[in-house]
Order: C-alpha cells, then structure tokens, then sequence
C-alpha cells in the first residue's frame, strides 16, 4: 500500500457535510471523521448518528479517529455501522486488545491511536493486534493547531518496530500535517495522512489532496525505510 491521505472534515462545513465530503471524492483514500466527546478532549463534534448518516451518503471510506472515554462501549458500533476504519485512543482503552479484536470481528480495520506523549514502546506486543497505528501530532481536540516535532523520532521508532517484524500496519499521523510538515513524517516512516486544515482551507480541496500525496510519495520513496518494490 503506498501512501494515503485521509482528509479530516473536522475543518469542512458541518452543516454540508456529504457536500463536503464529496470535493475529495476521487482524491481521498478515507475521510477522516473526529469523533469528540467533550471528555477524553475539551471539545465535542459528533456521534454515531451522524456517521451512519456519512456513511450512507459517502462513497469514500470513512475512517472514525474516536476521541472518546470509553471506547470499549462505543467504539465497535462504528465498526457495525460500516466504518471501514475505527480508531480508538490506547489512553482511554479499558482492554485494548479485546476491542481491537471485537472492530476486526465488526468488519472494520482496528486502529490505536496515541497522544503525543504516550510513548509506543509499551504497547509493541500489541502491534500484530491492530491494522494501523495513529501517533498525533498535536494534543488531540482541535484542528488547526500547529506540528509538534518532538513526535517525530517516535514516528520513527514506531516504524522500526514494525519494519522489525514485518508486520502489515499502517502508521497514520494527525494534527498540523500541511505542505510543509507532510515529507518530515513520510520520511521518518508515517504512510496514511491525516490533514484538516490543508485540505479544507484550500481552495480546491481535491487538488490539495493529490499535491500532499505526491509529495508524501515522493519522500516515502527516497526514505530510509521504503523497501524498493
Ligand atoms: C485533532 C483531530 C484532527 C484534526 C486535524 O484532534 O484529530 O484530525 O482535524 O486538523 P489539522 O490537519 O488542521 O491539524
Ligand atoms: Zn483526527
């Protein structure tokens, strides 16, 4: 898989969403849909009514990033409504490994996300259990906000550890992912792009989209763990 831009409607217009989400239709690999519940971040978006409604009226797959209190009750409903991808935060997981089994038992690929300063070391052996890693590279609850750097060599050492053992997960990065930021993560060994505000604020959204993927592609093929094909 090489890589994939997952554009984040948290900075569309909410009161348009499937218009919104149909200017990157073609574009986008997944939108990237923020769920918030004014808990596990001080900010509150939308549940799963909304995205059973997405879900309906998208023909994009819909990448659920649940940043959530207890996903352990919520997070495979996504996965049954038809998210084809549902992320839930390890910080806020009761029994990470049986919900990622139970977003893979739903038909949805398990993702686990991380907080900038929840390091990935810990949660190695849970690799072979999940089909992607979200590290975020903003404290999570608001786009717009700027790239921390400090995540980078974690992206790294994230890819090392699945290069390691050669497992098949996909390393996505959220949060200030922009022209500028994008070749910094691809480089260090991230592969699936979220990015808010640098598609949305753009004029043409689908055209921001395919110039972020081919220049992520561009320093994925020249980084230092891209195996030639
Ligand atoms: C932030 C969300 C992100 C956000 C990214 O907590 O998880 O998906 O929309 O927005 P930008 O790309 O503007 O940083
Ligand atoms: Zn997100």
């Amino acid at each position: 898989m090489g890589v994939q831009i997952s554009p984040s409607i948290l900075s569309a217009d909410f009161a348009r969403l499937a218009a919104e989400c149909e200017r990157v239709a073609g574009a986008a690999d997944w939108l990237h849909v923020d769920v918030m519940d004014n808990h596990f971040v001080p900010n509150l978006t939308l549940g799963l009514p909304v995205v059973e409604s997405l879900l309906r009226s998208v023909t994009t797959p819909v990448d659920c990033h649940l940043m959530i209190e207890d996903p352990d009750r919520w997070a495979p409903a996504y996965a049954e409504a038809g998210a084809g991808s549902v992320t839930f935060h390890v910080e806020a997981a009761a029994a990470p490994v049986r919900l990622a089994r139970s977003i893979r038992a739903a038909g949805a690929r398990a993702g686990m996300g991380l907080r900038p300063a929840t390091p990935v070391e810990a949660y190695a052996d849970l690799l072979p259990e999940i089909d992607m890693l979200l590290l975020m590279t903003v404290e999570p609850g608001f786009g717009g906000q700027k790239f921390l750097d400090v995540v980078v060599p974690k992206i790294r050492r994230a890819r090392e550890l699945v290069k390691g053992r050669d497992l098949d997960v996909w390393i996505q990065v959220d949060g200030g992912v922009t022209v500028e930021t994008i070749e910094i993560c691809a480089d260090a060994g991230a592969d699936v792009f979220v990015a808010g505000s640098a598609v949305y604020g753009a004029e043409d959204p689908a055209a921001a989209v395919r110039s972020l993927a081919a220049q992520a592609a561009a320093a994925t093929t020249a980084s230092w763990w891209c195996t030639p094909a």
